[in-house]
């Protein structure tokens, strides 16, 4: 079974082919050099953006993977949640596809093909032997949202908890800025500053570790953005993002443990494009051992290979008729 995956939702342009669950190839195109200026993405530069990159990104998609269009038998869209402009071209550039091929089409909610993006089982060659079972609890970080699921089943998605305020990667995003380190996108930079500390040389900063302790699934990493901001100038670049990041893994983990206190996983899922981060990776392999998945890197940030493998084990809500579904920037990982 083919698959052609597309996924738009923010400043990247991403089409993908797999065979099930066995990516072909996975073509990204991002905008975000245009919005280190801006300082942020701005949508409509985003999504003109979009429209100039999409045809020439499927074409590279099919020609790697060596399928035609014909070939496809399924096509699977982020419907959302994400900016509307974005959307709108992944999923008019669907539901114009659909019509000229004859192909259904799997409208896919972005967070759940985060989710997905550890159930890809070959990428581009490379085998992927993640042993994943049910039930899961799955942690999602990415740069606008932070989110604790219960996954029983490909069908029951049970939410268990999200963001007050800023998301995780929005905090790693908001205090690159506050210490000059990047004006869009800083979770890898925070992070190569923070390999960079020598604790021989450290002033002994603490920052708080926000809500680790309250009886819930939340999360708020608005207060700890505004910790370093009172610091920024009497500490050191790579001290602070060193006890920054460890502030927000050391919450992430502990308000997963708490779930699997709760829920009794078998398996733990983290994915979204913080998940790329190294020292929450290595915390939580350590404590988690093998009962935790972290997506290959390249599938940690946006990328329609994880569309494609959740577009194959939803492939039950395909459809030809394009009237039932459109692009909606609320969607998200309550009330599915
Ligand atoms: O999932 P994603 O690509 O986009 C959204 O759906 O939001 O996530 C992007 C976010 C950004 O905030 C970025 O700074 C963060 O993921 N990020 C990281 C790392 N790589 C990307 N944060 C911390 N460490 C990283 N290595
Ligand atoms: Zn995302």
């Amino acid at each position: 079974m083919y698959i052609l995956a597309i996924e738009t939702s923010c400043d990247e342009t991403s089409i993908s082919v797999l065979n099930e669950t066995n990516v072909l190839s996975n073509t990204v195109s991002s905008s975000s050099n245009l919005f280190e200026e801006t300082g942020g993405v701005v949508p409509e530069v985003a999504s003109r953006k979009q429209l100039e990159y999409i045809i020439p990104v499927l074409q590279k998609s099919l020609d790697t993977a060596g399928v035609s269009m014909e070939q496809i038998d399924l096509i699977g869209v982020t419907v959302g949640p994400g900016l509307m402009g974005s959307l709108l071209v992944g999923v008019s550039f669907a539901k114009c596809l659909s019509a000229i091929y004859n192909k259904p089409v799997v409208p896919v909610n972005h967070l759940i093909g985060h989710i997905y993006s550890g159930f890809v089982t070959n990428y581009l060659g490379e085998k992927i032997n993640n042993d994943i079972q049910f039930p899961i609890v799955g942690l999602l970080v990415s740069g606008g949202h932070t989110d604790l699921v219960l996954i029983k089943n490909h069908k029951e998605i049970v939410y268990l908890g999200g963001k007050r305020d800023d998301a995780g990667g929005e905090a790693f995003d908001k205090v690159a800025r506050i210490l000059g380190l990047s004006n869009y996108l800083g979770g890898p930079l925070i992070s190569k500053q923070a390999e960079g500390f020598n604790k021989n040389l450290a002033k002994g900063l603490h920052l708080p570790r926000p809500l680790i302790n309250s009886d819930d699934f939340e999360f708020s990493f608005s207060g700890l953005k505004t910790a370093v901001l009172k610091v920024s100038k009497d500490y050191d670049v790579s001290e602070i993002s060193y006890e920054f990041e460890q502030s927000v893994v050391d919450v992430l983990l502990q308000k997963t443990q708490k779930a699997c206190d709760v829920y009794k996983p078998k398996t733990v899922i983290v994915c979204g494009g913080v998940s790329a981060n190294t020292r929450l990776r290595d915390t939580f392999k350590s404590h988690f051992e093998k009962k935790v998945v972290f997506p290959l890197l390249a599938l940690c940030t946006d990328n329609a290979a994880m569309i494609g493998c959740a577009t194959y084990y939803y492939k039950d809500n395909a459809t030809k008729d394009l009237d039932k579904f459109n692009a909606d920037p609320s969607l998200s990982l309550q009330n599915l």
